[in-house]
């Protein structure tokens, strides 16, 4: 029959999720980007004008307030963390992704918040509760101020301080956890705090970006040999952001070679530096890129997010059927958009999913997928405008309101297939 639809099953058991992180959603924490922002926040209003486009500008207004740059209280999640869980929960998702604020669990260095961990030991239980499984990250970004002070990632004694934190979480809180991502995109903070210097410490030093590389896989791999040896079951992957890149000119040897570099230093080199030291691979994609030499971006953006990013849900495929070499299970802990008509989010979702699914028949073992982001939140250096959220924020009420694509989410996830 002509409008009969077809049905694409996904695996058994497959996860269907939705993820955010501490700082984004929790409010009230003090950190290196609450103090950063103080500082900043004045600027970035200000640069606005020139960084957005007009479209941009007209949509979104509130990208000329400084406040928009203060995380503040963001989705006061840290104590509406059982309502949001419902709300996950009602729309059908079996596992949900958290991070934990470093920041608050050791606020002084060497000195651990009891009360902190219980909090977390109730957040995980809460998920659980739900039917969902919990995915802890245990550095998305955020550092405690004392160690921001020595460098932060930038710090030899990183490695050393992580691992330490990490054994103690693990310790408190692994009875109720199976999966953990030791570090969100590490090459993000390479690439946007040390290369091009736009988040805190702001530090363009081709010297620091070789010592986050060192330092953060370190600590990966201190960690991954630490929390197995206190649960050798337990499942631990990092978190990693890997776009789509193609050469502009399929033909051009310098285009070609352009893309090669650009691979190496933002896939690539992380991989190695920690060669088995990996349970699963933690894919976040959000990008597409045309290379041409030496390194510009030139894409057709028939399609763009609020945030002008193009949207290529074609990419996602790929990337699954380069990463089957790894041989390893592959979770999509962040895949989303700033759409904050929710015009586009319904197609975004599908598509994605119908390029995974292909993926998963032609091999790749991919076991869940995380949509990014549950809420509204704050977008690091942009601020609240950009909005990822399946469901809207009032930041002024803290009003939580269900936006339609998440409803055919909710089908999707209950149904585990998605209907074209
Ligand atoms: C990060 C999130 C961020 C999202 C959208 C990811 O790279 O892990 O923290 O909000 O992208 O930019």
């Amino acid at each position: 029959m002509a409008d009969q639809k077809k049905i694409l099953k996904f695996p058994e058991e497959f996860l269907w999720g939705a993820a955010t992180s501490a700082y984004q959603v929790e409010g009230g924490n003090t950190n290196d980007w609450s103090e950063w922002e103080k500082k900043n926040a004045e600027r970035l209003a200000g640069e606005a004008k020139t960084k957005w486009a007009k479209w941009q500008q007209k949509k979104f207004p509130e990208m000329f307030d400084s406040e928009n740059y203060i995380c503040g209280q963001a989705c006061d999640h840290y104590n509406r963390y059982e309502e949001d869980f419902d709300i996950a929960k009602s729309l059908g998702l079996n596992a949900f992704r958290i991070s934990i604020e470093w920041s608050r669990i050791e606020p002084e260095e060497g000195k651990f918040d009891e009360k902190e961990i219980e909090h977390y030991r109730k957040v995980i239980s809460a998920i659980r509760a739900r039917g969902m499984e919990p995915f802890v990250t245990l550095w998305h970004w955020t550092n405690p101020i004392w160690l921001a002070e020595i460098g932060g990632p930038a710090s030899k004694k990183f490695p050393l301080y992580f691992t330490r934190y990490t054994k103690y979480i693990i310790e408190n809180l692994g009875k109720n956890v199976n999966f953990w991502i030791t570090l969100n995109e590490p090459t993000s903070v390479i690439s946007n705090s040390y290369i091009s210097g736009n988040w805190p410490p702001q530090k363009r030093n081709p010297f620091c970006v070789f010592r986050v590389y060192k330092y953060l896989s370190y600590a990966h791999n201190q960690a991954y040999d630490e929390i197995h040896k206190i649960n050798p079951k337990y499942k631990v992957g990092f978190a990693n952001i890997i776009s789509f890149l193609e050469p502009f000119n399929q033909e051009s040897f310098l285009d070609k070679i352009a893309v090669r570099l650009f691979k190496y230093f933002a896939t690539y080199r992380f991989m190695n530096l920690t060669k088995d030291k990996n349970d699963f691979l933690a894919l976040q994609y959000y990008f597409h890129n045309r290379i041409k030499f030496p390194g510009t971006r030139r894409n057709k953006n028939k399609s763009i997010s609020d945030l002008g990013w193009e949207i290529y849900p074609e990419g996602i495929y790929h990337i699954l059927k380069d990463l089957k070499k790894y041989n390893l299970p592959i979770y999509i802990t962040e895949n989303g958009l700033a759409d904050a008509k929710d015009e586009i989010r319904e197609k975004f979702i599908k598509d994605h999913l119908r390029w995974i699914r292909k993926a998963i028949q032609e091999g790749a073992d991919v076991r869940g997928y995380f949509h990014w982001s549950l809420l509204d939140n704050f977008e690091w250096d942009k601020g609240f405008w950009p909005r990822f959220g399946l469901v809207e924020m009032d930041y002024k009420t803290m009003e939580r309101k269900i936006r339609p694509s998440a409803f055919v989410y909710k089908k999707i996830c209950e149904s585990n297939s998605l209907a074209i």
